[in-house]
C-alpha cells in the first residue's frame, strides 16, 4: 500500500480536487449500511452459488448477499484461516454457507472447487468469478514479463478456465447466470496500474465473448465493474483523503462505494429479474466517467 500510495502521489501531484463534506459521507454511509441489513427479498432461494475470492471485500459481500436471498454459498480463498473466520461470520448470520480453499490460479484447486460443489449440492447454479491480483505498480513500461504473466494468468486466464470447467455443470441448470468483476480502470486506466487496468479491460471482451457462446445453452454471462471501493485491495486510492478527492474527481457521488454496493448488483443479476440481461457489464462507480 505505501508503494501504492508513493507512485500516487508521484502521479497525482497537487491536481485541484473537489471537496468532499465528511457529513455527507457519514449520512450516506449509514443509509448504505442500513440497506444492506434490511435485504428482504428471496429471489435465490434453492440456487447453489460459487464465489472465488470470497473470505474479504467484495467478494465477502457478494456472498453474504446471495446467502441472504436464499442460495447456498461455496466461498473460498487462498488461506484455510480466512475461509474459516469468513464462514464463522456467515453462519453466525444464519447462511447456507460451506467453504474451502481455492488459489484460482491453480488448476487442482478450481477443479476441487467445482467437483466438490457438484458432488456435495448436486450442481452449479450461480459463478462469481471475483478474484484478481496486481503486483505491479508503477509506470506501464516497467511492467515486467512475470508481472503481466502472473496478472493475466490470475485475472484473466484462471478466470476462463474456471468458468469453462463450471459451464458443463450450469447448461443443465435453470436460470443458470455468471458474473465477472471487472473493473472502472478496464475503462479508464489507472496511471500506476496499468497491466492489472489492461487485464480489466480484456474481462469486457471475456463477458461479451461467453455470453455470446453461453446464451444458447441458458447460462447468462455479464460483468460488474466497480470503482472506489473500500476494502483492503484498494485501500491506498481511499484512506487519504486526498487520493481520495483525486480517484473522485469524475464521480458524480463523492463517496468511496461500500462492497455491498456490489453485492446488491451481483444478486440482481444472478436473479430471474434480469433473466434477459446477457453479455452486459454495469458500472458501479458513483458515476466515474467511464468511455472505452
Ligand atoms: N476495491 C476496489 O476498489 C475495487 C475496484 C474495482 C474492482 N475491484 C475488484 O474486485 C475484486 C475483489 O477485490 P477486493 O477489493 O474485494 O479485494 P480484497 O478486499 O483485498 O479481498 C481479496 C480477497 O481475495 C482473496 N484472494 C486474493 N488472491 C486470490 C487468489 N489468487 N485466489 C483466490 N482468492 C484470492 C483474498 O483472500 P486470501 O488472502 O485468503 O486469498 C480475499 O478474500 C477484484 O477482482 C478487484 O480487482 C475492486
Amino acid at each position: 500500500m505505501s508503494l501504492l500510495s508513493n507512485h500516487l502521489r508521484a502521479f497525482l501531484g497537487s491536481t485541484f480536487v473537489r471537496k468532499v463534506t465528511a457529513g455527507g459521507h457519514n449520512r450516506q454511509h449509514s443509509l448504505v449500511r442500513s440497506m444492506a441489513s434490511a435485504v428482504a427479498c428471496k429471489r435465490l432461494v434453492g440456487k447453489v452459488a460459487v464465489v472465488t475470492a470470497s473470505s474479504e471485500g467484495i467478494g465477502f459481500a457478494i456472498a453474504k448477499r446471495l446467502g441472504n436471498e436464499g442460495a447456498h454459498v461455496v466461498i473460498s480463498s487462498r488461506k484455510q484461516a480466512n475461509v474459516d473466520k469468513a464462514l464463522k461470520e456467515l453462519r453466525d448470520a444464519n447462511l447456507s454457507v460451506s467453504g474451502m480453499v481455492c488459489h484460482v490460479g491453480k488448476a487442482e484447486h478450481r477443479t476441487k472447487l467445482i467437483s466438490e460443489t457438484v458432488a456435495k449440492h448436486g450442481g452449479i447454479d450461480i459463478l462469481v468469478s471475483n478474484a484478481a491480483v496486481n503486483p505491479a505498480m508503477g509506470p506501464f513500461l516497467e511492467t515486467t514479463e512475470d508481472q503481466w504473466d502472473k496478472i493475466f494468468d490470475v485475472n484473466v486466464k484462471a478466470t476462463f478456465l474456471l468458468i469453462k470447467e463450471c459451464v458443463p455443470h450450469m447448461k443443465t441448470r435453470k436460470g443458470a447466470s455468471i458474473v465477472i468483476v471487472s473493473s472502472i480502470s478496464g475503462f479508464s486506466p489507472f496511471n500506476v496500474l496499468g497491466a492489472y487496468s489492461v487485464s480489466k479491460t480484456t474481462l469486457l471482451g471475456l463477458t461479451k465473448t461467453l455470453a455470446a457462446e453461453c446464451g444458447p445453452m441458458g447460462v447468462r454471462v455479464n460483468c460488474i465493474a466497480p470503482g472506489i471501493i473500500k476494502t483492503k485491495f484498494s485501500e491506498a486510492l481511499w484512506g487519504e483523503e486526498t487520493f481520495l478527492k483525486q480517484s473522485l474527481m469524475t464521480a458524480s457521488i463523492k463517496r468511496a462505494g461500500e462492497p455491498e454496493e456490489c453485492a446488491g448488483t451481483v444478486a440482481f443479476l444472478c436473479s430471474d429479474d434480469a433473466s434477459y440481461i446477457n453479455g452486459e457489464n454495469i458500472l458501479i462507480t458513483g458515476g466515474m466517467q467511464s468511455r472505452l
